[in-house]
């Protein structure tokens, strides 16, 4: 969920349109992480001059009824501990992520769209499309996990310190040691300030 990880393996598809460096987290919540990727400024009007054209023929059309920052960013919501909401303008990926072990977990992406999207003639264009991009940039993470597994079983490994880019991580950890303690996050200890005062 952390998007501090567009800058290296998503730096050809997600660092272009969200930097790492824009990205945010809200302060620490009770039952969730909730994570804010804004698109930078070139592809915010490529997206107006997009919604203003109006063809939508080949891509989805906004969500009706968002808001400025819905439309020009993505929003993150992971509720403890594995369900996970990824929320883009026009279209929202719902992920179960389903552990199957200590190192293995299945993982199933579902697109959700507007009731009216279905009925659209180009319909099965536009599946085939978003499909397409999801593999894509999940094939671009499943290497990086991989590796990451690896080297949790190599002798030499260390913990390193993570960036505040990484906040999710951290707040997740904040998670497990709150149950841990028999507790939810923020019950005995202040909620970890946001990186926005949010
Ligand atoms: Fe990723």
């Amino acid at each position: 969920m952390e998007s501090y990880h567009h800058l290296g393996i998503h730096h050809k598809t997600l660092q272009p349109m969200m930097p790492a460096r824009d990205t945010w987290t809200e302060k620490e919540r009770r039952h969730y992480v909730r994570a804010h990727l804004p698109y930078k400024e070139s592809v915010r009007e490529e997206y107006r001059a997009f919604e203003t054209r109006g063809d939508f023929s080949e891509d989805l059309p906004p969500v009706p009824g968002i808001n400025d920052e819905q439309k020009f960013g993505w929003g993150l919501f992971h509720i403890h501990p594995t369900f996970l909401l990824a929320t883009a303008p026009d279209r929202v990926i719902w992920y179960r992520l389903q552990p199957l072990g200590p190192d293995r977990l299945k993982l199933l992406t579902t697109t959700l769209v507007p009731k009216g999207i279905v009925a659209r003639e180009n319909f099965p264009l536009l599946r085939e499309k978003a499909a397409a991009a999801l593999v894509a940039f999940h094939l671009e993470d499943l290497e990086v996990c991989t590796a990451v597994q690896r080297g949790l079983y190599a002798s030499g490994w260390q913990q390193g310190r993570l960036s505040h880019l990484e906040m999710p991580v951290w707040l997740f950890h904040r998670y497990l040691a709150a149950r841990i303690r028999g507790v939810w996050p923020t019950d005995d200890r202040a909620a970890a300030p946001s990186q926005r005062n949010v």
